[in-house]
């Protein structure tokens, strides 16, 4: 069965304990995170504080989607405001190596992110070191877009490549996905699927993650 992670980007900010304890009691897994600085991405999310807060209202995993340049100099903040997960992209700082160092250093999980335009080889030294491999199938920066059907090849590679150095990290993808899209994730092998405009956008957000559980689980069998 694969996890959901709710992405609280397109919950109404205006109201974000709602939003919070409609994730909390539902079936999703995750709480997916997304930080923005208005330089690696072009629009400003918020900062570790608001992390700190919702902390407080949430016992799910808390998956922290770092869209900045430098991440080196916030990982101390984020994992102080209670991530569990933090997820650095490779194109953010020439030193992933040791940003995955510090974040594991600190007794979390830390993941890698690329995207669309990014290549799996792009990532192959550190693969052995990650908890989890995000792949984007948007360009990140924006809620609501559409998947770009190419980057699941790469959820099929990684795969792969797990099985074959027998390396542990689950495989997510964060963009465009859907009770449409999922199943084409769930075929090419995810572990997670983020879900943010679809997730917000749903009626009844339990009745939305067990439907997209559900799809994917007939996806794969
Ligand atoms: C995009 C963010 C995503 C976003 C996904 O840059 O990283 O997490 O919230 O939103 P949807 O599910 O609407 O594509
Ligand atoms: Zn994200």
């Amino acid at each position: 069965m694969i996890k959901i992670a709710p992405s609280i980007l397109s919950a109404d900010f205006s109201d974000m304990k709602h939003a919070i304890y409609e994730i909390e009691y539902s079936s999703a897994e995750y709480i997916h995170i997304d930080i923005m600085d208005g330089n690696f991405v072009p629009e400003i999310t918020f900062g570790s504080k608001l992390v700190s807060d919702i902390r407080q209202l949430s016992s799910k995993v808390f998956d922290v989607h770092l869209m900045v340049n430098r991440p080196e100099n916030h990982i101390d903040s984020f994992a102080k405001a209670g991530a569990d997960i933090i997820t650095i992209h490779q194109e953010s700082t020439v030193h992933i190596h040791r940003v995955l160092q510090m974040i594991k250093a600190r007794n979390l999980k830390c993941g890698i992110s690329i995207v669309p335009s990014t290549p799996v080889s792009a990532i192959t030294p550190i693969l052995e070191m990650v908890d989890l491999v995000l792949v984007m199938t948007v360009n990140p920066g924006y809620g609501g877009q559409k998947l770009i059907q190419s980057c699941l090849d790469k959820v099929i590679e990684l795969k792969e490549i797990r099985e074959r150095e027998d390396y542990s990290y689950e495989i997510s993808v964060d963009g465009g996905i859907n009770l449409a899209t999922v199943q084409d994730a769930a075929s090419a092998g995810i572990d997670v699927a983020v879900t943010g405009s679809a997730f917000f956008a749903a009626k009844d957000k339990n009745a939305f993650v067990d439907s997209i559980k559900k799809l994917a689980k007939e996806a794969i069998s």
